[in-house]
């Protein structure tokens, strides 16, 4: 049974901002804080509850935002402190709360504590990050290369696991867990929510090991940082690869006081690709296999689990396993039927809820990206220019990255000014203003899923059972609670005949709009979701 304070958790549904492409407010071509105010009751009448907005910290931006230079003050682009508390008390003042990203794993090489760090042997700051005479693995660098850099101020390397400006923080000195937690004090004194902890899971090193991951010391760390009364009440959400329910419990279960909950890749990792950045033919079958397999783990172990697809480092999900272009409503509205009626917390990304897919771009320079630009020129000397621009069309983190398409006006009505990515070439056809207007309306039907599963106790809490089988191209479970029932009903691509026995459940809603009962042919990507008339009354 999930304690109280964890029911409440489980109760949020977040809405992730990348700043620099959610709302330009100064007309810059730069989104900013002011920008996020702005919508703010756009955020609230989508039904949201939360967001968290990636890094909006002082950041020389090599990797626009994850490498901070001061984790106390706001970037210039983004606005003021006076802006960030505005934001926070006008989110509060709708019921939103707010949680930052914390990025406690690297600094930029542009932090005081790096630059003093690089001076010498033996100052204040000497230690703050690993420093060896000679790289002493073998360990690359996930943008790309070596994660190990020669300085020659100190002649010695230093390890980096993203960009070379991106120097990792040496846990194993107390001073460096000491500052990480007055920078959670800070913020959480400013009134902020909690935390989404980026990488998290490789503060703690063992260089000894294959990977960076998983230190000897990570759960004391996380601990050192979360355990506390001051942190009691933080929700925290950790980027973790972690990918079995033994290292996942020793993050997440209650008593530990590590995280509320953690970022479970195995659906991003494996579905509609190979690698990062080669595609593979798939079913949303694989989809609904790994969803199960995790339902019953956190059901199990009294875990939260996260339902999310899409995020600022993955393309979107419809255009890796969704048919993204005739049915592009259908497969929209299906994948948040599928992950938006399971038990654990929503995490939308921004452009989503209007059903934002992936666009195609001729030439590198439309990519601002440090691993895309990285891994361009790594498959360019393996493969030729060709191939590699195909393959960063598909993997690059931009396709998430450009700004919305609020409407189809200049610059799709995101900044008055040149953006400073170029926008989504797709963004005549897929903007919210015309979706609004559209009878297939991605964000009316996200309207009404969040709805829904906010009235529904079934849906939030109740037990989870799988009702269709393994080789079925569908998917068909119930939520009950209380002797409630919801039944939710995902068709995938092709059409299917679904008959549940003895089935009486009333339509709820589906994207369907003329879906009345259940027993009958279900169209692709079609999605119902059925309960008892009193659920149906209170919507
Ligand atoms: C994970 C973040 O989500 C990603 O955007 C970033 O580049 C790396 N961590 C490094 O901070």
């Amino acid at each position: 049974m999930l304690s109280e304070k964890y029911k409440n958790f489980a109760q949020m549904i977040v809405y992730q901002i990348y700043p620099r492409s959610f709302n330009d407010s100064n007309g810059d071509g730069i989104g900013d804080l002011r920008g996020i105010i702005e919508k703010l009751d756009y955020l609230k009448d989508l039904g949201i509850n939360a967001i968290w907005i990636c890094p909006c910290y002082k950041s020389p931006n090599d990797d626009n935002g994850y490498d901070i230079s001061d984790y106390y003050d706001i970037m210039d682009e983004f606005g003021t402190l006076d802006d960030m508390k505005e934001l926070i008390a006008e989110a509060h003042s709708r019921g939103i709360k707010i949680i930052m990203d914390l990025v406690p794993n690297h600094t930029s090489t542009q932090h005081k504590w790096f630059i003093e760090s690089k001076k010498s042997k033996d100052n204040y700051y000497s230690d703050f990050y690993y420093w060896f005479d000679e790289p002493v693995n073998d360990w690359g660098s996930a943008f790309g290369g070596s994660a190990w850099e020669y300085c020659k101020e100190r002649d010695q390397y230093y390890l980096h696991s993203y960009a070379v400006s991106q120097a990792d923080l040496n846990w194993d000195n107390p001073k460096v867990v000491k500052e990480i937690q007055k920078v959670v004090d800070y913020w959480t004194g400013l009134g902020v929510d909690g935390f989404r902890c980026d990488v998290i899971d490789q503060i703690s090193k063992d260089f000894k090991n294959g990977s960076n991951c998983f230190g000897p010391n990570l759960h004391k760390y996380i601990n050192a940082l979360f355990g506390r009364p001051e942190t009691e009440n933080l929700f925290t959400v950790g980027e973790c690869w972690a990918d079995n329910i033994e290292e996942v419990c020793r993050h997440a279960k209650e008593e530990r006081k590590e995280l509320t909950t953690l970022f479970q890749f195995d659906h991003i990792e494996s579905c509609g690709r190979e690698s990062k950045f080669v595609p593979k033919n798939d079913s949303l079958k694989s989809v609904r296999d790994i969803l199960v397999k995790w339902q019953k783990l956190c059901y199990d172990n009294d875990l939260l689990y996260t339902l999310f697809t899409d995020n600022h480092d993955q393309p979107p999900f419809i255009s890796r396993i969704g048919n993204d272009r005739e049915l592009r409503y259908e497969s929209a509205s299906l994948i948040a039927t599928m992950f938006y009626t399971l038990r654990g917390i929503p995490f939308i990304y921004q452009g989503q809820e209007i059903g934002t897919a992936s666009s195609h771009y001729d030439s590198i320079d439309d990519f601002r990206d440090v691993e895309s630009l990285n891994f361009y020129k790594i498959f360019s000397e393996q493969y030729g220019e060709e191939k590699a621009l195909e393959m960063i069309n598909f993997g690059s983190r931009d396709n998430e990255r450009r700004p919305i398409s609020w409407n189809a006006g200049k610059y799709a009505g995101f900044s008055t000014a040149e953006p400073w990515i170029p926008i989504n070439s797709r963004f005549k056809e897929i903007n919210l203003e015309k979706d609004l207007l559209s009878e297939k309306s991605v964000f009316k039907y996200y309207k009404e899923l969040l709805a829904l599963r906010k009235s529904s106790p079934e849906i939030l809490f109740g037990d989870f059972e799988l009702l269709s089988k393994p080789d079925d191209d569908y998917f068909v479970f119930t939520r009950t609670y209380e002797g409630k029932t919801v039944t939710v009903i995902c068709n995938f691509e092709k059409t299917s005949q679904i008959n549940i026995p003895n089935f009486n459940g009333k339509i709820l809603l589906s994207n369907y709009s003329d879906r009345q009962n259940c027993c009958e042919t279900f169209r692709p990507y079609e999605a119902a979701i059925f309960g008892d008339e009193e659920l149906r009354k209170k919507r």
